[in-house]
């Protein structure tokens, strides 16, 4: 942050990983053509190129990628280019076995496939750094060069390695960290169990243990090696900014929580001088586009709500779930504007041209086997005029509407073992809110538990279990000048070393909700508990049950039956001049939806005109007062979006006046007047 945009790109990005080094040269002159067809406008290139540029120990060979960059720029397409320190050779692994990554039960990974690292290892940082220097002093300044593509989505697929060259290196990190042994042991609660430490020598990674391992020191070493592997990016991109003034530095990042889990994105968005974000739908019976725009919104919010770019999704199927749907028609141009429409300035692919060979000759392309004889070739050349014709939103911003807490560190300890309920997850409680405010059509920023909110109206908390004093702190402020909240059971519960805050639960947050939770009650499988609330309304709760003691907070829904049946189940404290709500159980989508509604009736958020669920509605505006309305409709229905106002819309070119159109499966896209 602040971000920027990729160097001479003056078009929103539209192209893909291209990985040339799969075909013979001919097919590359192909390649740039049907590049041109499609309106492709800058590409990735030698992400996994390690081993072809240094085919030995200091031997290089460049000559290839003189070729591509220049050929590329002939023909007007910007590059995106990848240092391949993901994929190391195999002479360096002979060298250094080493630097191959060990599991946590001890066994060490080998070569042969990608992303083999120890981020702790001096070889493998010496080589890294090596071949960086070698490729920015080559192409630094290429006049085809928009951007470098650090790595690739660093906290995949080995999130931690527990070799000992890690343990020595975790020990200069806890020395930094902590100060001392003695207080390492007092953060960890190493008391308890015998396992306290005399010398920094004595600890060890948290590898396998005959029953659960020290939750603090996990925790710990997810933040250790979070910031290993951010050493590593930070140590390319300083190459990078030295040698290659002016041109920025990303690398693509996974938000969508559950494609990586192991990255503090809130720490690595002030890392990047741009925020770039790869994207795959998940196929688990779940709306796709929800948590697509779930992705999105915490991509942008890692952006400080500035414009990312969307850096790679698919075109139709991926290759690596159980199941790999292809894309219904239209879906893939619904997917990249929806991107588009919550603050991506294009949209990018994995990966141009389909390969033959490898890992992955089933996953979709721009460029598919059948060639351009095919729907999705059609499509592609499509979603590239259509992102032409959009050009003008570039370097707007998206609005959002309210805001949603999410901080790793607090899932990262939430998902420790020996927790009241396993059936609880603080993930699903993360896309149970999300979908609710999704389906009143309102975008959602996150924001970090300790940021500034004085700027939402309503702020929603959904299983915040690890909670600082100062996050609590935050809230408390947030509700008291005028903010409303509402909070998920199990939030507030420990602080940022796992110890559960003094006194009665929720620790951190007792205050701001007027209320003590004397005891939780998880329920079984099967059980399901009914709340009973103004006017004889009914909602319906399972997983969690909680003993609430209201302290200053109303009971608004009570109860009905379960363990903790006639006590408070939803609570509503006013406190200054805000409000917050608390919810003690899980509430299915219905029922969350009808405490959402209260809230944002108390916070003054405006009702949203009646559409079905899955039209999607977001703004996009400019400084110079430049309005934007994207209209997604998801569902098989034809629908008819309200406009305040008339506009022109931009994909077919007509005026509109007080509504548009959107065809099942459609897009609209309207730039409103004044
Ligand atoms: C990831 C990687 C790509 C490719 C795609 C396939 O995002 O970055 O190299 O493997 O997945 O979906
Ligand atoms: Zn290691």
């Amino acid at each position: 942050m602040p971000q920027t945009t990729p160097k001479g790109l003056h078009r929103l990005a539209f192209g893909g990983d291209y990985n040339p080094e799969q075909w013979p040269e001919s097919v590359w002159q192909e390649d740039v053509r049907l590049m041109q067809e499609a309106g492709v406008t800058m590409v990735s290139v030698g992400i996994f190129s390690w081993a072809l540029l240094e085919p030995e120990q200091g031997r290089y060979d460049f000559g290839w990628l003189d070729r591509l960059l220049d050929l590329l720029h002939e023909h007007g397409i910007r590059v995106d280019l990848g240092t391949p320190t993901v994929a190391p050779p195999a002479w360096f692994y002979r060298a250094h076995p080493e630097a191959l990554p060990v599991t946590a039960e001890g066994v060490r990974f080998s070569y042969g496939s990608r992303g083999a690292i120890c981020h702790s290892s001096a070889a493998y940082r010496a080589a890294a750094a090596g071949i960086t220097t070698e490729l920015a002093r080559r192409y630094g300044s290429h006049p085809a060069l928009a951007l470098w593509h650090v790595h690739n989505e660093y906290g995949v697929p080995v999130s931690a390695c527990y070799c000992d060259g890690c343990a020595a290196h975790f020990r200069r990190w806890l020395r930094n960290a902590h100060g001392s042994v003695e207080a390492v042991n007092e953060a960890w609660g190493t008391a308890f169990w015998g396992q306290r430490y005399s010398s920094y020598e004595e600890i060890d990674p948290p590898r396998i243990t005959p029953t659960v391992g020290n939750p603090a020191q996990q925790l710990d070493y997810r933040r250790f090696a979070d910031a290993t592997i951010r050493e590593n990016f930070r140590a390319e991109r300083d190459i990078l900014h030295e040698l290659a003034p002016g041109v920025p530095v990303t690398t693509n990042f996974m938000t969508a929580l559950s494609q990586c889990d192991s990255i503090d994105y809130w720490a690595w968005g002030r890392e990047v001088d741009l925020v770039t974000n790869d994207h795959y739908l998940i196929t688990d019976g779940r709306r796709t586009h929800v948590n697509l725009a779930m992705a999105a919104d915490l991509t942008r919010s890692v952006a400080g709500g500035a414009p990312w770019l969307l850096l790679e999704h698919s075109t139709s199927g991926v290759n690596w779930q159980a199941r790999n749907p292809a894309k219904r028609p239209g879906e893939m141009a619904r997917n990249s504007l929806a991107h588009v429409a919550r603050g991506s300035e294009g949209a990018m692919f994995f990966q141009w041209r389909q390969s033959r060979r490898g890992a992955e000759k089933f996953h979709s392309a721009m460029v598919p086997h059948g060639g351009t004889d095919t729907r999705i070739w059609r499509e592609v050349v499509a979603l590239g005029a259509d992102l032409d014709t959009l050009d003008e939103v570039r370097g707007t911003t998206t609005l959002p509407d309210v805001a949603m807490l999410w901080d790793w560190h607090s899932w990262w300890a939430q998902n420790l073992e020996w927790r009241p309920n396993e059936a609880h997850e603080a993930r699903e409680r993360a896309d149970s809110f999300y979908e609710t405010l999704y389906d009143r059509h309102l975008t959602v920023d996150f924001a970090h538990p300790e940021a500034d909110l004085s700027g939402y109206p309503l702020v929603v908390v959904p299983a915040l279990y690890l909670t600082t004093e100062a996050a609590g702190q935050n809230l408390r402020e947030y509700v008291e000048n005028g903010g409303t909240l509402v909070v998920s059971y199990f939030s507030g519960i420990v602080d940022e070393h796992d110890a559960v805050h003094p006194g009665a639960y929720p620790g951190a947050l007792r205050d701001v909700l007027g209320l003590t939770v004397e005891e939780w009650s998880p329920l079984l499988d099967d059980q399901r508990v009914t709340v009973s609330g103004p006017d004889g309304a009914t909602l319906t709760g399972d997983v969690w049950t909680e003993f609430v003691r209201p302290r200053g907070a109303e009971t608004v829904w009570t109860y009905a039956d379960g363990p903790a049946a006639g006590g408070p189940a939803v609570t509503r404290h006013r406190l200054g001049r805000g409000t917050a709500w608390y919810v003690s159980t899980r509430l299915d989508a219905a029922s969350l939806d009808a405490i959402v509604a209260a809230a944002c009736a108390d916070a003054g958020v405006a009702e949203r005109p009646a559409l079905p669920r899955d039209v999607e509605v977001v703004r996009r505006t400019g400084d110079d007062g430049r309005r934007y309305l994207f209209a997604l409709n998801h569902s098989t229905e034809d629908a008819v979006v309200p406009l305040d106002g008339a506009g022109v819309e931009l994909l077919a070119g007509t005026p509109v006046d007080g509504k548009l159109a959107v065809p099942a499966g459609a897009v609209g896209v309207v730039r409103l007047d004044g």
